[in-house]
């Protein structure tokens, strides 16, 4: 498996894989989802991400997925942490379950760790069980949990 860190040749192969992430977890988890925006407004927000030194943007070799994380700004609040976060990731549907989003997201936990991050948090879906099996297998614990009364 290659996983390679986007150029602007690769933004295209971003939003797709960003806008099936889209319809697929917030499509089916979300009613209030803008499903379509990525489409809309993607070009311009994922070829800001790749062009930013505090992105990385990954793909994985043959439409395998992609990863999109970042360094945060201090937070005055909490001034003992160097904070990255993990925006989103998507693995392909028929490649799951080989490695290749462990293989994704430890790229990106060094990354993150040699730019000095002592917290990376990602968000996810409370229904995501997989995702939550996912980023538990990768060391991640609920830390804020958010409460939703639609
Ligand atoms: C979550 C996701 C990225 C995982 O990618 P993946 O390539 O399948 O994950 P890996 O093969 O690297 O799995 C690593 C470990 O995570 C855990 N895991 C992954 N998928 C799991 C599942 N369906 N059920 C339980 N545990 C799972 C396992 O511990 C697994 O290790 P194992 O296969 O040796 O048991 C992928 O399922 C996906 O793209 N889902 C849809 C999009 C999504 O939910 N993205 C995250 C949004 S927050």
């Amino acid at each position: 498996m290659t996983v390679s860190v986007c150029v602007a040749e690769d933004v295209p192969e971003l939003i797709k894989s960003a806008a099936a992430l889209f319809v697929e977890d917030g499509g089916s988890r979300d009613p209030f989802l803008d499903t379509g925006w990525p489409a809309r407004e993607g070009l311009v927000y994922y070829t800001g991400r790749v062009q930013d030194p505090d992105c990385l943007c990954l793909l994985a070799g043959d439409g395998a997925g992609h990863l999109i994380g970042r360094l945060l700004p201090p937070d005055e609040l909490r001034p003992g942490a160097v904070r990255a976060q993990l925006e989103s990731m998507r693995v392909a549907p028929e490649r799951r379950r080989e490695g290749v989003g462990g293989e994704l997201v430890d790229a990106f936990l060094t990354w993150a760790g040699d730019r000095g991050a002592n917290e990376v948090t990602v968000s996810a879906y409370a229904r995501n069980e997989t995702a939550l099996a996912f980023y538990e297998n990768r060391g991640f614990r609920p830390f804020l949990v958010t409460l939703s009364r639609a």
